[in-house]
């Protein structure tokens, strides 16, 4: 996308490239050196601009040099999900997402600040009229459809506990980070990544594996990555003028899925809930973690269901998750105590 392209949308009308440049200085000296401004280009509408004329552009390349990254099953996947962008600001990776589309979809979009909501619908709406945009606070109810949690630069901003409350609030089927490359925020990530596998999610970029990354707790290393990015000439000059490099960009990246159609091999019952009229509803643990498993009594014949009333603490049973809800895991079974089960 060109930056001509964005002009006429933005919020603040610059005089002249120069007083764009010393806007996006100001607000890349405040994300780097005076931290305790960093809230400053939210609250107004000239710095809040100039972020958008300046990100918004060089993170369509950024987002497409990452999906290159990823495997191309679960890029597949994402292109059905709704797009959850939280901390969408002006709705940078709403719009390179879009690009990368090449088609509408659902965008909703979690922002605190009115000025860059109101900024981001501004460019949206003239970008893409009449496509769907949702813009609020919080979570939305009921969705059906897969979903794409999307934090860009913003993780790092809310911090783990408010990254986690959004993960549950909405239960993504998949999450992607795209951070910034530092030290500092590595840490908070491994915050992040250790309390997302508690929850299930498996872990499909960086890590090789899901087990404790062998940077936790060392001081000297972290792990982030390098991509090179071709900017569009406009964009190009606009960063040799503001003298920021947007060619090579230490990022750190993490993707997240909700494995679906898992087996598991083996889960120990550990306590028995009292069945609704609906369900039974067991705790189990797996590998050392605990789940909520709920399996569905609608379609099991009789004789199932007579089986899974009498399972007690201590069984062992073998499942296929159908659906990883807000709270439980909706499982159909497979085995009791290593029998396997007749459907
Ligand atoms: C650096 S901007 C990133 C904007 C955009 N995602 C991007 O990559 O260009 C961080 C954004 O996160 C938003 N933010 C920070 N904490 C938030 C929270 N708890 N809930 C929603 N948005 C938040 C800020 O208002 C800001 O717009």
């Amino acid at each position: 996308m060109k930056l001509s392209q964005i002009y006429p949308f933005l919020n603040y009308h610059f005089t002249s490239e120069s007083d764009l440049v010393r806007a996006i200085q100001e607000v890349s000296q405040n994300f780097t050196q005076n931290r305790q401004d960093i809230k400053q280009y939210l609250n107004d509408p000239r710095l809040s601009s100039a972020y958008t004329a300046f990100y918004l552009t060089t993170n369509i390349p950024k987002l497409e040099g990452v999906f290159q990254w990823m495997d191309e099953s679960w890029l597949q996947k994402l292109k059905k999900c709704i797009l959850y962008d939280v901390g969408a600001g002006p709705g940078t990776f709403s719009f390179a997402f879009r690009q990368w589309l090449g088609h509408p979809l659902k965008i909703i979009q979690i922002e605190n600040s009115p000025i860059m909501r109101d900024q981001a619908k501004k460019i949206w709406e003239g970008l893409y009229p009449g496509e769907f945009l949702t813009q609020m606070a919080q979570r939305q109810e009921n969705i059906e459809e897969e979903k794409l949690m999307l934090f860009g630069h913003s993780a790092n901003e809310m911090g783990a506990l408010q990254v986690l409350k959004y993960v549950e609030d909405v239960r993504p089927e998949h999450i992607l980070f795209i951070e910034p490359g530092t030290k500092d925020f590595f840490s908070t990530m491994l915050d992040i990544r250790e309390k997302l596998l508690l929850k299930g999610y498996e872990i499909l970029f960086p890590c090789t594996d899901s087990t404790t990354c062998p940077l936790a707790n060392q001081n000297q290393d972290w792990c982030h990555q390098f991509l090179n990015v071709k900017q569009d000439s406009e964009v190009e000059r606009l960063s040799q003028m503001a003298k920021k490099d947007r060619r090579l960009l230490p990022l750190t990246v993490f993707a997240f899925s909700l494995p679906t159609k898992r087996m598991i091999s083996g889960a120990r019952v550990i306590r028995v809930f009292s069945e609704t009229k609906f369900s039974f509803e067991w705790e189990v643990c797996e590998k050392n973690i605990i789940y909520h498993f709920q399996v569905m009594k609608r379609g099991l014949s009789k004789q199932n269901l007579d089986l899974f009333a009498s399972v007690k603490s201590g069984d062992m049973i073998q499942v296929e998750v159908d659906k990883t809800l807000e709270k439980q895991v909706r499982v159909k079974i497979k085995a009791l105590n290593n029998i396997p089960i007749e459907p």
